[in-house]
């Protein structure tokens, strides 16, 4: 049963109901964040911007993307974006991949795929794709529901991605393309494009390579941030999941990146748990730190440390309570938007990480697979299920982040390959 006290909780977050979610691309006010650095010092964030009333460069002050959460499929939904935002206002949030041909054959039926709460700002959509006419349509019908950046997926190695769809980290195997894809978004948006790769794939996974991909795709399009993913793909043989186990993780490469491309941005990604571990890759030189599965698997300890840990942000009071009631607020209003769907089990799933190693998380964790046979809105499924938890788990603001050093990131910059010399090829092709 949620607790009532004193004050409304539901007051810092706009509410998320039918009417604001059909409203899409309008950049509203209230979306506008504090300006600030990591030193604490203002600064003014310029970032091209699509707006509803047509194309027109803005500045904006989305706090720049020194942490962002990974797009992962199935699991970045609007349900689990609106609880990340509920719970951390400054990091960057990315969509699931979307694949353009699926853009393009669901006009009828956008909204399913693209609109987004716009208190999701700043949200990244991610699409894949192989071919320029779909990656074109695809992101001109994006155009009106105002993201913020488009970022091409080039490092997803799932069969039906990259094998049959001939996308997804296959697209590292020709730069060529990717640049051209590169200028063929841009050109139809106003928002920055971004690439999202691995550092290699298969055997094609020496640093000169990796780099002659980042130089040609940067020379020739308007790339200029990349995020990578630290560890090659295997194309045959192993699953999209051993995919992001199996391959080792190569910091090293990332931060020769870095070092060899100081004009470019490059984000960190792959095997980063910690809110340390965030601030350590940034200590080391990284721009920005991208984080996964963590993120799903323990959202409140992660997000919640993000704003004060890496934005400079005052800590934040909110506790897990008022993070659910801003939550049942959204949940019901969407329970069946299109037809069956969402469930309650769906609007529920990015809670199931909430209650990580907190006592009674087990307990809960069953009632909560009781209650998906009856309940029928997010209101009884809490009334029913938040019993096992107890109050001072619910009731307890997020505690201080763990103050400690991982070396993993200071050890890779030990590990350094030789500075990247372009090659001869790779000059003649960006002729
Ligand atoms: C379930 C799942 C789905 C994923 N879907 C995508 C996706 O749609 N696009 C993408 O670029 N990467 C996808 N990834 C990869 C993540 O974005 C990320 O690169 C990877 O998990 C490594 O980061 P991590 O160690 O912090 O999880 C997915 C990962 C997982 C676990």
């Amino acid at each position: 049963m949620m607790k009532a006290t004193g004050h409304s909780l539901f007051t810092s977050l706009t509410p998320i109901h039918r009417t604001i979610l059909t409203d899409h691309g309008k950049f509203s006010s209230k979306l506008m964040y504090r300006n600030f650095t990591k030193s604490g010092k203002p600064y003014n964030y310029h970032r091209k911007c699509a707006c509803h009333t047509g194309s027109t460069t803005v500045a904006t002050r989305y706090p720049p993307p020194w942490f962002s959460v990974a797009p992962m499929m199935e699991y970045t939904d609007n349900h689990f974006r609106t609880l990340a935002r509920i719970i951390s206002k400054h990091a960057w949030l990315y969509t699931e991949m979307i694949a353009a041909e699926t853009i393009v054959h669901q006009t009828g039926n956008l909204d399913r795929f693209l609109e987004f709460g716009q208190e999701q700002h700043p949200i990244v959509l991610q699409i894949g794709g192989s071919n320029l006419e779909k990656l074109a349509k695809a992101t001109q019908l994006a155009n009106s529901y105002g993201y913020d950046e488009i970022n091409l997926n080039c490092g997803c190695p799932s069969p039906k991605v990259a094998g049959k769809g001939c996308f997804g980290v296959r697209l590292m195997l020709d730069p060529k393309f990717v640049a051209n894809a590169m200028c063929v978004i841009s050109s139809n948006t106003n928002v920055p494009v971004t690439v999202k790769c691995r550092i290699g794939v298969d055997d094609r996974d020496s640093y000169n390579e990796l780099c002659d991909f980042i130089y040609n795709v940067s020379s020739k399009s308007p790339t200029k941030h990349f995020i990578i993913h630290s560890r090659k793909a295997l194309l045959n043989g192993i699953s999209a999941k051993e995919n992001r186990t199996i391959p080792p993780l190569k910091y090293e490469y990332y931060y020769a990146l870095v070092r060899d491309f100081p004009e470019l941005q490059f984000t960190i990604n792959g095997g980063i748990n910690t809110i340390d571990e965030v601030n350590a890759a940034r200590t080391e030189g990284a721009y920005g730190v991208m984080v996964g599965r963590a993120a799903c698997n323990n959202p409140w300890n992660l997000l919640g440390h993000v704003d004060s840990a890496v934005y400079g942000a005052s800590p934040s009071r909110q506790t897990r309570r008022e993070v659910l009631e801003k939550y049942q607020i959204y949940g019901d209003s969407v329970l069946g938007l299109y037809g069956p769907k969402p469930n309650v089990r769906e609007v529920i799933k990015p809670l199931l990480g909430f209650f990580h190693s907190e006592p009674g998380n087990g307990l809960w964790k069953r009632k909560a697979d009781a209650a998906f046979a009856h309940c029928t809105t997010i209101k009884s499924f809490f009334e029913e299920t938040l019993v096992a938890i107890p109050d001072s788990v619910l009731d307890s603001p997020i505690s201080e982040a763990p103050v400690c050093f991982p070396e993993a990131f200071a050890k890779s910059k030990n590990l350094l390959p030789p500075p990247y010399i372009v090659r001869e090829e790779e000059l003649l092709l960006c002729a």
